[in-house]
């Protein structure tokens, strides 16, 4: 059977596949679903196996565990490539916002939902299944493939680099695909050219020792909530520019090229504010809203928290407040660098009567900017250009795959990202899916790939 008749007969297989797995409630940022991403990741090991991966084992961390495979008999002459995802989910919370189960998948058409649905269970399993139908059908593959999928993506995947440094020899390869990512839509290919680093911090103020009566104590002791709501105004100006001292230093200008290669790209403000239903755009002054998205940095309040949330009125001068804050850096910005940055900026800025303190929260990445001119990123336009029968938009994502860099850095292995999902698939939000079309065209698109790259 031909590999695309063996992917045609099995799809309804594949999709129970995805179901099951997407049952598995793989949090990895919530304590109590631990044995969950490690009960993935064995599922991950046996799938691997079954289509015929060989090698295919869990390997512990501080954390999370990480499954490496490989399938090593093309021959010496044929290039190793490396496939990466990861099969840990973002929170499903808040769970009444969605019209179905999150852990329980429900098809709807060409729909499956379901967290981790597109990120990234039904997009990391597709190079798997490409896989399996290249092994039913020819007994091999075209080339050398390792398998690395990760358990601790979705929170920054903190004990990833050591991992790597004590792995090399699982890890050799040649180049590096990318599962997780995306497509620009189901009938139009992009290749991402870069993806946002990212910081995490949390400013904490503090007033009197304890929440005081307001009208007994206000206009006597600085309130806190107000001291944190005037640091963080210091922090941005109401245009949109950043004002922490040395915040856009390391940040690589962008060239005339890269704008005009932005502009190529269509943007529609008015589909974009319907969208978000947002009434307007905001961003860094002098850029397209585009620019800022993809390639400027960004700095968000997360939460905030201080005083009274309950119903009516409570007269309380709060002794805390805090906020929760993660910048998006482009290259060549420095996670560690721009949090100094921002606790020098909180110690010069706090207002008199209070105290501020800046902690680290986990989330760290450092940005990625595809290097320029690999045949990969090549090779990997060609077959998406086949596949769609249109050439794929060159784009950047706002978005963060801490570990790309970090294999890129210990490794020098170039990345290109290969994943099917799209922006419009509910990430990390209720109603979460994944496009079951695109699930069967990312399949057909890895075998070309593997093909391409093989001949
Ligand atoms: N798949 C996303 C990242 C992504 C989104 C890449 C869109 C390309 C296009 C990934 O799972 C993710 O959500 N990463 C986190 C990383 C963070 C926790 C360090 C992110 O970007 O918030
Ligand atoms: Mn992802
Ligand atoms: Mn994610």
């Amino acid at each position: 059977m031909s590999w695309a008749d063996y992917l045609d007969t099995h799809q309804t297989r594949f999709i129970d596949e995805l179901c099951d797995f997407i049952r598995i409630p793989s949090v990895s940022a919530k304590p109590e679903h631990m044995d969950d991403v490690r009960t993935a990741g064995q599922w991950v090991v046996d799938r691997l196996t079954a289509a015929g991966i060989e090698n295919a084992e869990l390997f512990e961390t501080e954390g999370h565990p990480v499954v490496c495979a490989d399938w090593l008999h093309a021959g010496a002459d044929k290039p190793t490539i490396l496939i990466y995802g990861h099969f840990d989910v973002q929170p499903a919370e808040p769970f009444d916002l969605w019209s179905s189960r999150p852990f329980e998948p429900t098809i709807k058409g060409d729909r499956i939902y379901g967290r981790g649905a597109t990120d990234d269970k039904g997009a990391m399993l597709i190079p798997i299944l490409a896989a399996e139908a290249l092994l039913a059908d020819t007994g091999k593959l075209p080339v050398n493939v390792r398998f690395f999928f990760e358990g601790q993506e979705e929170i920054g995947s903190p004990d990833l680099a050591p991992f790597i440094e004590a792995n090399l020899d699982r890890l050799q390869a040649d180049m590096i695909f990318s599962a997780d990512g995306g497509q620009w839509d189901p009938k139009t290919p992009q290749l991402v050219l870069g993806l946002k680093g990212l910081t995490s911090l949390e400013i904490t103020v503090n007033g009197a020792r304890g929440d005081l009566h307001s009208g007994m104590h206000g206009g006597g002791v600085a309130n806190p909530a107000m001291a944190l709501a005037q640091l963080l105004a210091s922090m941005k100006s109401p245009n949109g520019r950043i004002t922490i001292d040395g915040f856009y230093d390391d940040v690589i200008d962008l060239t005339e090229e890269d704008r005009a290669d932005i502009a190529r790209v269509p943007w529609d403000e008015a589909a974009y504010l319907a969208q978000t239903g947002a009434p307007a755009t905001l961003g860094e002054p002098g850029y397209t809203t585009r620019e800022n998205l993809w390639a400027r940095p960004t700095l968000e309040i997360n939460g905030l928290t201080s005083g009274w949330q309950g119903d009516g009125t409570k007269t309380v001068l709060p002794a805390v407040a805090s906020a929760k804050i993660t910048c998006r850096l482009v290259a060549d910005q420095n996670p560690e660098k721009v949090f100094d940055l921002i606790a020098a900026h909180v110690a010069s800025h706090c207002p008199p009567g209070v105290t501020a303190e800046v902690t680290k929260n986990p989330g760290r990445a450092d940005p990625f900017l595809v290097p320029a001119g690999h045949n990969a990123t090549a090779i990997a336009g060609q077959v998406l250009e086949e596949v769609y029968g249109k050439a794929p938009y060159m784009v950047r994502a706002g978005g963060s795959i801490p570990v790309m860099t970090t294999l890129y850095n210990t490794l020098d292995l170039h990345g290109v990202i290969f994943a099917f999902g799209h922006d419009d698939e509910n990430q990390h939000a209720p109603d979460e899916f994944f496009r079951l079309s695109a699930f069967r065209l990312g399949q057909g698109a890895y075998v070309r790939l593997m093909e391409r790259l093989g001949s």
